[in-house]
């Protein structure tokens, strides 16, 4: 097989960038979250890896679940209309919820998700996106935690998938447009 740099055109982010600011992250939420129960909800499947590196830069007791949805609809990436293929295991009821998600790009899975979690009791529900691009944002989605606003570029890598490949990447690049074009 071809080498997977073939498919990249630039790295936007390095897995050092990565660690850093996920370090920094979690020095705020430490302070944000103390003396609170905090149950972190990664949505699968891109955020499997924030969540990993995420959850172990936090030195205290933590809570995972996970939840993975779809979004479908005609031709659009993410239509807004979201499918649930895995539901949580926890009942949200009074719990302080961190959804821990890869990236932010149309807002539209997150919008809805947010609601979602609202309508179940939850106690408070933030967010926290290892990416946003701004640019491509169609619907305002309040996040908590940002660790870098990027262009509008097709990327992969760190639980980012073109087609499903490229998330075991270790760091974030932009896609080659030969490679879906
Ligand atoms: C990607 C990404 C976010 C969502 C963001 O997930 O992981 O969950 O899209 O897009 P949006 O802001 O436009 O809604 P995807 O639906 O590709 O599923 P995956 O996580 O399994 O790759
Ligand atoms: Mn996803
Ligand atoms: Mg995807």
């Amino acid at each position: 097989a071809a080498d997977i740099s073939d498919d990249l055109t630039e790295i936007l982010v390095t897995e050092e960038q990565i660690q850093d600011k996920l370090q920094e992250l979690a020095e705020q939420v430490l302070v944000d979250y103390e003396g609170k129960d905090l149950l972190l909800v990664g949505v699968l499947k891109g955020a499997v890896m924030v969540m990993a590196d995420f959850a172990r830069a936090l030195p205290r007791h933590i809570m995972m679940d996970w939840m993975a949805v779809s979004s479908y609809g005609t031709g659009t990436r993410s239509s807004g209309v979201v499918q649930i293929r895995k539901d949580l295991d926890t009942d949200l009821h009074d719990k302080d919820v961190l959804i821990v998600e890869d990236i932010i790009d149309s807002g539209l899975t997150l919008s809805w998700l947010l609601e979602n979690f609202a309508s179940r009791g939850a106690k408070s529900v933030s967010v926290l996106a290892l990416l946003r691009k701004p640019d491509a944002m169609k619907v305002h989605v309040e996040c908590r935690y940002v660790g870098f606003d990027i262009p509008n570029d097709f990327v992969v890598g760190y639980g980012l998938d073109y087609a499903e490949k490229y998330r075991n990447l270790r760091d974030v690049a932009v896609l080659a447009p030969h490679v879906y074009a």
